[in-house]
């Protein structure tokens, strides 16, 4: 399939430069710490074929509930990190079993460790502290504070160390992942820091530090992987060797924002009294499904019936997309050649939070292709009606689809 044949709006993932991310994480991490485990944060997006190519890049499975941690198991991943607060405890003790790292977040899952036995396990804990006055203005959760893991100035940390003691489990690890507005370098060393604070204040053994995800990838002016790991190693190794303990890391964006791109074509232009519209067949919502973005990375490719120096220029256009909430606006162009039905649209880098987020609303799920060397290779197909009624006959409406069935046959 050549590019002018994608079916739009579709999204296309670039392996090759998928690959290049890969192998610039890889080298940054072999050039600073000698042990170190990638775990892909599958909520950033969990498309198959991309996980696919994670577990062929040798990373873990970072999951953060049951359906993630079974499609981790469905996709053959045989090494998964599982985080997050609201692990299901059916995949928790699978979790616990089967020696996957479990990084605990919450009291109930040490009442679930302990209930459950099992003393040889790989578990860690995810620390809650004050980074926002390290890193003023720079946490996600500012000084409302994050809401994940034990709590360090509440002693909850602490609690946790010494129930575990009494259980007989050894503490594998501990799980800092703190998310950032800014994703600066200066974030990392804060962690880092926090690590190094905690082994000397509790005397902590341990065989790994996890830094999770947060990092910059691909984009100029920006934090590139060796800079943060570089940063890392810095501080990390004033109090840990890296020989013995292994970093982990949980990048999601960083990898997967730079391939992707949205292709979107001009379905219509008309003017109103104050505006020339141009309505795309993609939307806003496969692009900046939270709405947050005031910018996006784009081009455009004329149709090639008039080129774009035989086009008049027009003063103000507003692309919009293609569902019916007023505010699915993307952005205006100003003084360019006036855009035609046909013309193509191209949003880059927006491989992360899209496509996982993409709401089933007025029209189901975008294509997805991926592209190497030029062809072009179907990775998702497109969800249409019928896509829709099959994933919505699994589960609860089994029940009434099978009855329609018997009614239809009935009438036959
Ligand atoms: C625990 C954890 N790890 C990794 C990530 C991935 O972060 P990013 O996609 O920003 O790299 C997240 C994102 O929220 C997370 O919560």
């Amino acid at each position: 399939m050549k590019w002018e044949d994608l079916q739009t709006p579709c999204y296309i993932i670039h392996k090759k430069e998928l690959e290049r991310g890969i192998a610039l994480l890889k080298q940054a991490l072999a050039d600073n710490w000698k042990r170190s485990i990638v775990g892909y944060s599958f909520k950033t997006n969990a498309l198959p074929w991309a996980l696919l190519e994670m577990k062929k890049a040798g990373f873990y499975a970072e999951v953060v509930s049951e359906d993630e941690y079974e499609l981790a198991e469905r996709l053959g991943f045989s090494h998964i990190i599982y985080n997050g607060p609201i692990k299901g405890r059916a995949s928790f003790l699978r979790a616990l079993q089967s020696g996957a790292i479990v990084n605990l977040d919450a009291e109930r899952e040490l009442d679930w460790l302990e209930e459950s036995g099992l003393r040889d396990v790989t578990v860690g804990l995810r620390v809650n502290f004050d980074l926002e006055t390290v890193c003023p203005g720079e946490t996600s959760a500012g000084t409302e504070g994050s809401r994940f893991g034990f709590s360090y100035e509440k002693g909850a940390f602490a609690r946790a160390l010494t129930r575990l003691d009494q259980m007989g489990v050894p503490l594998s690890g501990i799980h800092l992942h703190v998310g950032s507005k800014t994703r600066s370098v200066a974030i990392y060393r804060g962690l880092a820091q926090m690590a190094c604070r905690l082994k000397k204040e509790y005397d902590l053994e341990l065989a790994y530090v996890d830094l999770g995800g947060g990092y910059f990838g691909g984009m100029d002016n920006k934090p590139k992987f060796p800079d943060y790991m570089k940063a890392i190693r810095e501080e990390l190794s004033t109090a840990f060797s890296p020989e013995k303990v292994t970093l982990i890391v949980e990048p999601g964006t960083s990898l997967i924002t730079p391939p992707v791109e949205y292709v979107t074509e001009v379905a219509d232009c008309k003017e109103t009294y104050a505006n020339n519209i141009v309505t795309i067949d993609g939307s806003r919502i496969d692009v900046d499904p939270l709405h947050r973005k005031s910018s996006y990375f784009h081009s455009i490719v004329y149709g090639h019936d008039t080129p774009e120096d035989a086009r008049r220029k027009a003063k103000k256009q507003v692309i919009c997309g293609l569902t019916c909430m007023e505010d699915d606006r993307l952005f205006t162009l100003e003084n360019a050649p006036e855009l035609m039905p046909g013309d193509r649209i191209v949003f880059h880098k927006v491989g992360g939070y899209t496509m996982c987020l993409t709401p089933l609303f007025i029209r189901y799920f975008p294509p997805v292709y991926a592209e190497e060397d030029g062809v072009y290779t179907c990775a998702r197909g497109h969800w249409g009606a019928r896509e829709y009624t099959m994933g919505s006959m699994i589960g609860g409406d089994a029940v009434y689809w099978e009855e329609q069935k018997k009614k239809e046959h009935a009438q036959k």
